[in-house]
């Protein structure tokens, strides 16, 4: 059971979106995810809440109501069937919380919007998560991406974006566009991947490198993160 968690204490970068929609996509194609629901707001289980029941089934958790840490306790509510384990974090997490997260967590996708807030914000999250992560360290070194959100191609900011992540040496995955379609899908309870429309294979497209590098995670060992990034991120 492969654990994905999708983290940054900014408001409003696209954690929900992501977790509901990475959720979504594996349903679609035939897998059984398990979504978690940490953030008090319950927005990715009121998605779930809306999703037809004709539709792939995800399992829900609403992680934040039961009032337990994030541990083990987790796989023992799982279905069997579960491969993958998908959870949505609140805003503003820090300190023994985000320790709890990241120790837990397989995968670590950081989505980022193209801001001068965001992008400054940012960079001391991931330093936070690299150092709790301990992610120089030998073979359980966790993989942490970063995945660009609300793009706007050609725009200054998103090469600012693109520069800096280059800068970091960090896994840049992906950049999904800004698109009403995933408002779409979100109100009815699916994701853009289950949108019966042509219009979407552009963007359903910007998921493949994100569905690609999860795979090598779980197939590959784990990788050493660079020192020389490292270095650079922690300096
Ligand atoms: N790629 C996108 N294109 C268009 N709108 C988007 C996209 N990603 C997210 N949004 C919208 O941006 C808003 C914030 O996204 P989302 O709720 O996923 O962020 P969040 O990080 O979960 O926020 P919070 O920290 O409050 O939980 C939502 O209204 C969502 O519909
Ligand atoms: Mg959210």
């Amino acid at each position: 059971m492969h654990k994905i968690i999708v983290l940054n204490a900014k408001g409003g970068s696209g954690k929900t979106t992501i977790s509901t929609n990475l959720a979504a996509c594996y349903a679609a194609k035939g897998r059984f995810p398990a979504l978690l629901d940490y953030d008090p707001q319950g927005s990715a289980l009121n998605w779930l809440r809306t999703r037809s029941t004709d539709m792939p089934k995800i399992h829900g958790v609403e992680a934040h109501k039961k009032n337990m840490t994030v541990t083990r306790s987790w796989q023992m509510r799982m279905p069997k069937e579960v491969d993958r384990v998908i959870i949505d974090t609140p805003a503003s997490i820090g300190g023994a919380d985000l320790a709890d997260y990241v120790r837990q967590a397989d995968t670590i996708i950081v989505p980022v919007l193209p801001s001068p807030i965001d992008i400054h914000t940012v960079t001391s999250f991931i330093k936070e998560i690299l150092v709790l992560g301990k992610l120089k360290t030998g073979p359980n070194a966790k993989r942490l991406g970063v995945v660009a959100n609300r793009v706007k191609e050609n725009t200054r900011v998103y090469n600012t974006l693109q520069a800096f992540l280059a800068g970091l040496n960090l896994p840049f995955i992906t950049a999904l566009r800004d698109s009403q379609y995933y408002i779409h899908a979100f109100v009815e309870g699916i994701g853009i991947h289950e949108l019966r429309d042509v219009r979407v294979n552009s963007l359903t497209q910007q998921w493949q490198p994100l569905l690609d590098w999860i795979d090598e995670e779980i197939t590959a060992p784990p990788q050493v993160a660079s020192h020389r990034a490292l270095d650079m991120v922690l300096d």
